[in-house]
């Protein structure tokens, strides 16, 4: 008998220590028991973390959207699988249940399949948070195509380098996006991306704002005539376990995005018993998590781990200031949501409004508080504790990654107990372990190193499309025969993990995690830009915010910096999108270098955040007179 749904911290230590004695029965247990299977797999697990290569369930024959929908259907066809939550408070929310989801992920499927889409294909799908995001990501499965959903915040440039970097055949989008009072132009920016993207054959636009856009002869069709006449069957595509499911790209240290590929198998066990234990969800809750589908968030615990539940996940179309910042709290009572799973960023900006916002609404039916996407401070822990959860409701501090799929290490509900600011227990499964910088394990507690994992878990994403080098060299050859996560973490006295930020050069402003290399690249596009370097300083809401640090090519120029300023945050609202902005932005006659040229970035850290006492070792710097002259002009 698997340990499905652990119940107390016994229950959790003891199935804890047998995950790690004896992970391959620990897993096989809980696959064999709550999944359905064309057939079971020959070897549970097969792993080289130097190649690296990892394969979970091999030889086992599924379709995960069988998973998620069909097999569901005898049982719970009329409970509501996907309730969807309109940006505009007046709009009806729509219920969609099991037996509707079933049928409308296989309409939409048999239209991917119209338009030539087959098992392996690739498909681009840039959709806001609407009903047919989710079917859509279900519908590429149920054909065995690999999805790639990019996040509709991103510019047209962003969308292009994804597309072509999977080469993927067709896109799905809308003709716009509802965001608070304001609409968005999607269909434009698609147009813009698909100039630059000759393998793009077909453009398929749902029709969400009916604003007017231009339809492309021959590539672009309305998504809603196909569907009404495609067939409600559509026989699943039988995968292999260690078929892709999806790439998801993530931003890494330098230039190009990281497509993160998740397999079928594994992901699926993975993201469902996790989805079970960390939300301790009950067959009639109402589970809320707010993040956008277009992150490994909304992947794994908006559709793939609820739906693999047969859960009601709440999606919501708009954001949490509109028509007020008591939005959340509206849906929340008007939902009965049971477990609600946000960002630490949006706790802090709604913690500042006033309380009456929050208590208008009544809360009561909340079990589950949940935070994810950097770490949350004692400050914003308390107030979500005492206002949100009224101290009744555990806070799930969840820390996870794009590249493990799911969530690793996590307070399980009315099971751990919470200390704020920490990650708490590695999940069964998970063999966390902190190194040190001359790369050897740090044993005992009460100490501080870079997080790793020492073990293969079901969901690990198993390559980086089309760079498997890169996958190695990315997460594999820090340390030896370990997963490195960028993350640093201490362990305190009784075993607890606290996630202290990264160690490398990616900022994760607002919950995103941004990659300062790419935001370099596209400043330095601007004429007048010799060279830039961005560091993270903390920011009150937003966790961290950017501040660059840039050397015009013309020093003396009698440009105006303000205008300078506008141009550079524009270009990256155009390569990137909005949430690369830069807060500050420093000019400078140089950076401080290394004598092998590399730029000293631990110093500008160290400016950025007002922290200069102690500069550290400047030995090796090659112009430290350039750094008192950063220091007298930094931006306050
Ligand atoms: C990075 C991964 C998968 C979650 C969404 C973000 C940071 C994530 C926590 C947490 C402290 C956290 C880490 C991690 N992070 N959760 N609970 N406490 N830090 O996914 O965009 O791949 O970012 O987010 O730094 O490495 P992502």
């Amino acid at each position: 008998m698997s340990n499905y749904h652990i119940k107390h911290l016994e229950e959790y230590y003891k199935v804890y220590r047998k995950s790690v004695r004896e992970p391959e029965i620990f897993w096989e247990e809980i696959a064999e028991e709550h999944f359905s299977w064309h057939k079971k797999w020959d070897k549970v697990l097969e792993w080289d973390f130097t190649k690296p290569e990892i394969k979970w369930f091999q030889g086992a024959k599924l379709n995960i959207t069988e998973n998620c929908i069909d097999r569901h259907l005898r049982t719970k066809g009329d409970k509501t699988a996907i309730l969807f939550e309109p940006n505009d408070p007046n709009e009806k929310a729509e219920h969609i249940s099991y037996k509707q989801l079933y049928e409308r992920v296989n309409q939409f499927a048999n239209v991917l399949k119209d338009q030539g889409i087959k098992k392996g294909d690739r498909v681009c799908i840039y959709l806001p948070m609407i009903p047919e995001l989710a079917i859509a990501l279900l519908a590429c499965a149920r054909i065995g195509a690999i999805h790639s959903v990019v996040f509709a915040g991103f510019s047209a440039t962003a969308l292009s380098t994804r597309i072509n970097d999977s080469d993927c055949r067709i896109v799905i989008t809308s003709d716009g996006s509802y965001r608070g009072a304001k609409t968005i132009d999607l269909k434009g920016i698609v147009d813009d991306a698909l100039v630059d993207c000759p393998g793009v054959k077909t453009c398929l636009v749902a029709k969400r704002i009916h604003s007017k856009i231009t339809m492309k002869e021959g590539r672009d069709k309305w998504l809603q005539p196909l569907l009404d006449n495609a067939s409600k069957n559509c026989e699943p595509e039988i995968m292999d376990a260690e078929d892709p499911l999806f790439i998801l790209y993530t931003s890494g240290s330098t230039g190009k995005p990281k497509g993160m590929v998740h397999t079928t198998a594994g992901y699926m066990v993975y993201t469902a018993y996790t989805f079970k234990n960390v939300f301790n969800y009950k067959d009639n809750d109402v589970y809320w998590c707010t993040a956008d589908i277009g992150w490994i968030t909304g992947h794994s615990y908006i559709v793939y781990g609820p739906l693999a539940n047969g859960a009601t996940t709440v999606m919501f179309e708009g954001v949490p200031s509109y028509p007020d910042f008591g939005r959340f709290w509206a849906i929340i009572n008007k939902h009965n949501v049971n477990q609600f799973y946000t960002a630490p960023t949006a706790i802090r900006a709604l913690a500042k409004q006033s309380l009456d916002l929050v208590n208008q609404h009544d809360l009561s039916s909340l079990k589950v508080l949940g935070s994810v996407g950097e770490p949350i401070n004692e400050e914003a822990w308390h107030w979500y504790n005492d206002n949100i959860g009224q101290k009744k409701s555990p806070i799930i501090d969840s820390w996870w990654q794009t590249e493990t799929g799911g969530i690793m290490i996590s307070p399980l509900p009315y099971v751990t107990p919470t200390i704020p600011t920490y990650a708490t227990l590695p999940l069964p499964g998970i063999q966390p372990c902190l190194m040190n910088e001359d790369a050897l394990e740090i044993k005992g507690n009460q100490v501080e190193g870079r997080l790793c994992i020492k073990y293969p878990w079901p969901s690990i994403a198993r390559t980086i499309w089309g760079n498997h080098k890169r996958y190695k060299d990315t997460y594999f050859s820090a340390y030896d025969k370990m997963y490195f996560t960028g993350d640093g973490a201490l362990r305190d006295a009784v075993g607890y993990y606290r996630i202290t930020g990264r160690v490398d050069d990616v900022v994760i402003v607002s919950g995103h995690n941004l990659g300062t290399a790419p935001i370099e690249d596209a400043i330095n596009e601007h004429p007048a830009v010799a060279e830039s370097a961005i560091v993270g300083f903390p920011h009150d809401i937003k966790g961290n915010a950017l501040y660059g640090y840039v050397i015009l090519k013309d020093v003396g120029t009698d440009r105006n910096h303000d205008n300078l300023r506008k141009e550079i945050n524009q270009i990256i609202t155009e390569h990137i999108g909005p949430i690369a902005k830069l807060d500050k932005i420093q000019f400078t006659s140089g950076l401080p270098k290394t004598r092998s040229g590399k730029i000293m970035r631990r110093i500008l850290r160290k400016i950025a955040r007002n922290d200069t006492k102690d500069l550290g070792d400047t030995s090796t710097l090659l112009n430290p007179e350039v750094v008192q002259e950063i220091m007298d002009n930094a931006l306050r």
